[in-house]
């Protein structure tokens, strides 16, 4: 995630950031601890202490449990190329040996979220920039930064995978871009209802690959099995139009049939879309739109009035 998922507010890092994020940046960053100018530090592995190692090993456990079933194929595979530690944090630069070699990507240890620009960069130069720190025992189920388990368990493992490796590279270059053109916010909603919060069908039905449903235990299960949110076929403009909660479990999904989909339908250039979408109103969370490629339409059961939904 960058700041801009995390806020719905991007723009300058001393400008928008919340306070809360810049005091969650500050402490991942160890007192003498070289920030380097891309953001980046050295992934300070002896810091790890055996509570963070029990966290991991927890965490990964209930997952890898709770995903048989749920979890893209795509994901399970790479999860198993990578041979990720499943006791202890791991050490980044061992998975970019296997990530590497495999798409080119690797993992760049961060202190807590950046600046949009410095995320785009990133990731339009194949790295992907992860929180280097574990959440607190108190934690387990829900925190709203980004912290290792969820970079890292959530985030890499479709890395290994050719097609959603370059649509995570063109989402880079296409950041940086948006950022120029003032669209990040309709941009960052596309990352959002794909990276973080994505659906695919599959012959045996639909399955997760968004990281952070992979990340939550209970939106692995919400997001399948509930039926108070909308589950929608996967349309660019449409999404880009919805703004979205980061408070909640998701309100709609939006489901590709594969990543090639994914990675056609972003192809074009958005410069024109841009264009036409900002002259149209955004819709709420959790409305279902005319044209819509409705798979369920939600209850809504649970969701309050005040809400923007
Ligand atoms: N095609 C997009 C553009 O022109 C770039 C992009 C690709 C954005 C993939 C998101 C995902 O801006
Ligand atoms: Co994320």
């Amino acid at each position: 995630m960058s700041i801009a998922m995390a806020t719905e507010a991007p723009g300058a890092f001393q400008g928008t950031l919340t306070d809360k994020l810049k005091e969650q940046f500050d402490a991942g960053l160890l007192s003498g601890q070289e920030l380097r100018p891309d953001f980046t530090i050295a992934q300070p592995v002896h810091r790890y202490t055996s509570i963070d190692h029990a966290i991991w090993r927890k965490l990964y456990e209930r997952q890898a449990e709770m995903l048989r079933g749920r979890v893209s194929d795509e994901f399970l595979q790479g999860l198993a190329t990578l041979g990720m530690e499943k006791d202890r944090v791991p050490d980044f630069d061992q998975l970019n040996e296997t990530l590497m070699r495999a798409t080119g990507w690797q993992v760049v240890a961060v202190p807590g979220l950046v600046p949009d620009e410095v995320f785009f960069e990133h990731l339009a130069n194949r790295r992907f920039p992860a929180s280097w720190w574990m959440r607190k025992p108190e934690q387990l189920d829900y925190l709203q930064e980004p912290d290792c388990f969820h970079d890292v368990f959530g985030h890499v493992p479709l890395l290994i995978n050719p097609v959603f490796a370059d649509y995570m590279e063109a989402y880079g270059k296409g950041g940086l871009k948006a950022a120029g053109l003032g669209a990040l916010d309709m941009l960052s909603r596309l990352y959002w209802y794909t990276v973080e919060f994505g659906l695919i069908r599959t012959e045996q039905g639909l399955r997760i690959y968004g990281a952070g449903i992979v990340s939550s235990q209970g939106e692995s299960i919400y997001s399948l099995d509930s039926a108070s949110p909308n589950r929608i076929g996967f349309d660019v403009r449409r999404i880009m139009r919805t703004r979205y909660r980061i408070d909640t479990f998701q309100k709609t999904y939006f489901v590709i049939d594969s990543f090639e989909q994914l990675f056609d339908a972003t192809r074009p250039d958005f410069a024109p879309l841009y264009e036409e979408l900002r002259a149209q109103p955004t819709l709420g969370a959790g409305d279902v739109a005319p044209g819509d490629q409705v798979l369920n339409v939600g209850t809504r059961e649970g969701w309050a009035d005040t809400e923007d939904i």
